[in-house]
């Protein structure tokens, strides 16, 4: 059996009119959602920057960010490998072509309807799910037709096996569609306007089950997808152990689902679900560092690579905040810890662990894998400028993120601190300007990262506009891939 994504001696006719088209979308929303983030970093540090203008409020600018880099940037990164690694592992050209195409346009329709509706204040107001319901229809069908081309194209594979990323884009894929269509359920009551189908208690439970599966299966299955297939082709090694690659995707699929409580401690809902949501994120931590550690050892025997090859880099950096993320989120779990580090910046830093140093690290690494291969050319324009792009994303996530750990720690502390009258001892203003020099930090590290993107964008840009390395053999991976 084959270990390792394999090339065929007879190259079918792949389709990558799509994978190129969500593969530039990913560059170009990357861009527009972290100057989104930066803008509102800004504001948070300078609230003058609201300009008392509605639609440029933090308030409606907030999930414009979140919704653009995660399911605009994200998305269409996701998009993008799941098509192509789906193809090259099947050894199978796209199931219905037509509607691949169907769902780059309709993708990026769902992300102009929401670059429009967030601004104008329409929001279902759940968190990562605040597209009102004719937007969450069109997400429907369009979800829907990339399951079809997705699960289509594995049904006409010419393997005998499928390879472990597939597993991984498919769970993604599933989930996703289950996780959407009860979080959406709801009660229109005019064309913008709609009511959950479920109350108190009840709606918080369900949008948290949502809301942290999408972190496990939107933020992390997918991009373990990503990581399954790219680094194995950028170090030409086979995965390292591809039994606990197996072992990695079922433990993780199945604990996932029970650790969404962990976002509501201490509220209304019943404390045995809390618990039952801390004891499975302890246990959460197993599986991710599996994978993690998967991933870190495929290097091993071609350590050099991580000297002379900046997209390795950013690979190898992307697994470290996947291992660093995934073991400070079961910490964070613990009721105890959680008390001190809910409500504050501590889990914005978190979140920006994952989501910097993990998920945007990643996907700009299999950008890079990929540009060069679906373009035809024999690599990127500049070496140079991915090395750049390194330090700036690397140097950008620890800013922000440090900055983020010491104000959230900081207030968390500040806010329980009672004088021996059991009065307060700070009252929330000095808590809040004694952050405000990590907001200024963290706008900086967010500057950083975002400039490290116009690199990319200019990189890519030259890859594509450069004719004279235009002749790629069409199985190019052949020569790197080991085989197990
Ligand atoms: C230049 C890069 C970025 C900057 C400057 C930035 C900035 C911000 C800011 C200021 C917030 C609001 C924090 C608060 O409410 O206190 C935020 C929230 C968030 N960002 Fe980013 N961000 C960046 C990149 C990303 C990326 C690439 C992702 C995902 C892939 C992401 C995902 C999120 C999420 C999920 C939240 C909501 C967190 C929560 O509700 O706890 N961000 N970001
Ligand atoms: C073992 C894995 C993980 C566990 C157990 C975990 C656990 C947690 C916990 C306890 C919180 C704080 C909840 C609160 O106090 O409100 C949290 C927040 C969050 N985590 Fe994780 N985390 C994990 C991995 C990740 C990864 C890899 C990412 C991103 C790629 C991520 C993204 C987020 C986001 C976006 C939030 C904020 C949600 C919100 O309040 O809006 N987590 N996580």
């Amino acid at each position: 059996m084959t270990h390792a994504p394999a090339a065929n001696a007879v190259a079918p006719d792949y389709e990558m009119t799509v994978v190129r088209q969500f593969t530039i979308m990913t560059v170009v929303w990357g861009i527009v959602g972290m100057l989104v983030g930066v803008i509102i970093a800004a504001q948070l540090a300078w609230p003058a920057l609201n300009f008392d203008i509605p639609w440029l409020s933090y308030g409606r600018l907030r999930p414009l960010h979140t919704n653009a880099v995660i399911f605009a940037f994200g998305g269409c990164g996701l998009f993008a490998s799941a098509y192509y690694v789906v193809q090259r592992t099947c050894q199978a050209a796209l199931f219905a072509p037509g509607l691949a195409k169907f769902t780059f346009w309709g993708w990026q329709l769902v992300i102009v309807l929401a670059a429009i509706t967030l601004p104008l204040g329409f929001t279902s107001g759940k968190e990562y799910a605040e597209l009102e319901w004719p937007i969450d229809l069109l997400i429907t069908v369009v979800w829907v037709a990339f399951a079809i081309v997705f699960f289509g194209t594995i049904a006409k594979r010419r393997t005998s096996h499928i390879y472990v990323a597939n597993w991984f884009f498919g769970a993604f894929i599933l989930t996703i569609a289950v996780l959407h269509l009860v979080n959406s359920a709801a009660l229109p009551v005019s064309m913008w306007k709609s009511y959950s189908a479920y109350g108190g208690a009840m709606d918080a439970m369900i949008q948290w089950w949502y809301g942290h599966n999408a972190v496990g299966f939107f933020l992390t299955a997918g991009f373990l997808g990503m990581m399954y297939y790219f680094i194995p082709i950028q170090v030409g090694r086979p995965v390292y152990s591809y039994r606990l690659s197996i072992v990695h995707f079922w433990a993780l699929i199945a604990v996932y689902m029970w650790a969404g409580p962990h976002h509501l401690h201490y509220t209304a809902l019943p404390d045995w679900t809390q618990s039952l949501g801390m004891v499975f994120s302890l246990i959460l931590l197993a599986p991710s560092w599996g994978g993690m550690i998967n991933g870190m050892m495929t290097l091993s025997g071609a350590w050099e690579k991580l000297r002379d090859d900046p997209i390795v880099r950013f690979m190898i950096v992307a697994l470290s905040f996947y291992g660093m993320s995934t073991f400070e989120g079961p910490m964070m779990s613990i009721k105890t810890v959680n008390a001190l580090s809910h409500y504050t910046d501590w889990t914005i830093g978190h979140v920006h662990s994952g989501a910097l140093g993990w998920v945007a690290m990643i996907t700009i690494g299999a950008v890079y894998v990929l540009v060069p291969r679906i373009f035809g050319r024999k690599h990127m324009y500049s070496t140079q400028m991915i090395y750049t792009h390194f330090w700036l994303s690397t140097i950008g996530t620890v800013l922000y993120i440090a900055s983020m750990w010491i104000a959230g720690v900081m207030q968390g502390l500040m806010w329980r601190a009672v004088n021996e009258d059991g009065t307060l001892t700070y009252s929330f203003i000095e808590a809040l300007n004694a952050t405000h020099p990590y907001y200024i930090g963290r706008f900086i590290g967010g500057a950083f990262f975002l400039t490290g993107m116009f690199f990319m964008a200019y990189n890519v840009y030259m890859t594509i506009a450069k004719e004279e390395a235009r002749d790629l053999p069409n199985n190019e991976e052949k020569k790197n891939v080991v085989l197990a």
